[in-house]
């Protein structure tokens, strides 16, 4: 497209905001139009728990609201719930974490806004893996940013090493990397072991590591580590969107180095004021819904050891065995050489929504598409019931 081209259609916004679709939403939307219709649809394309806030969340916002006064909170957090999130990582992972170095964001969206905007200038060099979360990106797009792809593949269980880095590094300077541990698409997570080489690799070069910990909580194996436990220089950017079923509370939280603690309350304040406080409120709460945060989890096992058991004999058996998070993302190439056609066929004729595969990856992307099965397991059910009999044998 020719600056002229791309300028009409853009027509009076920025260049900044022409940054790529999140392919899921849209596959939501037509999902969900769709369902209007009277279709019967069974989501597996949104990164979102299919469960209610906990009881416990939803009780002390009704008490707080019957309180009334829902007013601004200072711009870092409530300073119980920022002491909360400190304990929690003394109580999970035995590391110290002074309250004043938590903020408390909108979503880890709104978290990793801040952390770029404090910890990279206009084209900065950061790391990114692929496949990989498609919104880092597109926030890069925006912010000016460029991102320095590592593509992964399933041989390696698409881990990024230290010696990754390091060989990019060599190439050209990254002055950042933005990893996830357990990740999305691929469910992957790092061993402690990796990750401790990761955070000494970037410590030694240089190189700012924002570690991306939204998957805590949600893993199958070994429980995951965070990246706090091996260097004090990490950003550490977390929500309570998955593992406490808040999606649309849009709460979160940065850990960070001291030195940036009084840049991300300067940008909060004046981008957001602060998070909003029936949100904070709940936020708290959900610590204490252990309970059913974990029967909730269990729930996610039994679809996964469903999902691994039952796919390979509809003839998708090429995956990594997800380690973590709530996501299969399996290889269709044997069925089409374009993702995103294919999906929307899926959804077309057996109103089964998935995401293509090139919303993570824009090189490879064509041959995968993303599962997630965090919904309830007669969905799971019903999904390999309507695709064994679609997928052409
Ligand atoms: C890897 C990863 N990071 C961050 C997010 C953002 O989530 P939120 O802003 O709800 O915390 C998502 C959402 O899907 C994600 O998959």
């Amino acid at each position: 497209m020719t600056g002229l081209m791309e300028q009409f259609l853009r027509g009076r916004s920025s260049s900044r905001s022409a940054m790529a679709p999140f392919l899921a939403l849209d596959i939501l939307n037509q999902a969900t139009q769709r369902e209007r219709e009277g279709q019967n649809i069974v989501h597996m394309e949104v990164g979102e728990p299919g469960a209610a806030t906990p009881a416990l969340v939803r009780e002390a916002v009704q008490e707080e609201l019957a309180r009334g006064r829902i007013g601004y909170t200072e711009a870092l957090g409530r300073p119980s719930l920022r002491a909360r999130i400190a304990r929690h990582y003394r109580e999970t992972y035995g590391v110290e974490v002074p309250p004043e170095r938590v903020a408390v964001t909108i979503g880890s969206s709104g978290g990793f806004m801040l952390a770029f905007l404090a910890g990279f200038d206009a084209g900065a060099r950061i790391g990114v893996q692929s496949p990989g979360y498609p919104a880092y990106r597109n926030i890069f797009d925006a912010l000016g940013l460029e991102a320095v792809v590592i593509e992964t593949n399933g041989a390696s269980r698409h881990v990024v090493t230290a010696a990754m880095i390091e060989a990019t590094h060599a190439e050209k300077p990254l002055d950042g990397l933005l990893l996830m541990s357990p990740a999305n698409p691929t469910g992957t997570m790092m061993s402690p072991e990796d990750l401790q080489a990761v955070c000494a690799v970037c410590d030694r070069l240089g190189i700012t590591f924002v570690s991306d910990e939204v998957y805590h909580g949600l893993t199958y194996g070994e429980p995951a580590e965070t990246a706090l436990k091996f260097s004090d220089r990490v950003i550490v950017a977390n929500s309570f969107s998955k593992y406490y079923c808040m999606t649309g509370w849009r709460v979160g939280w940065l850990i960070v180095p001291e030195e940036f603690v009084r840049p991300i309350e300067r940008l909060q304040q004046n981008l957001a004021i602060s998070v909003p406080y029936l949100s904070q409120v709940a936020a708290e709460a959900a610590f204490d819904a252990r309970d059913e945060l974990q029967l909730i989890k269990a729930g996610y096992a039994a679809n996964r050891n469903f999902l691994l058991n039952s796919l390979p004999q509809i003839g998708l058996s090429e995956f990594h065995p997800v380690d973590g998070a709530f996501y299969i993302y399996a290889d269709v190439s044997r069925f089409t050489n374009d993702s995103l056609d294919f999906s929307r066929r899926m959804l077309d004729e057996t109103g089964i929504a998935v995401t293509p595969g090139l919303d993570f990856d824009r090189n490879r992307g064509n041959s995968f598409i993303r599962l997630s099965f965090a919904g309830p397991e007669r969905d799971m059910v019903e999904a390999v019931s309507r695709l064994g009999l679609w997928l052409p044998s």
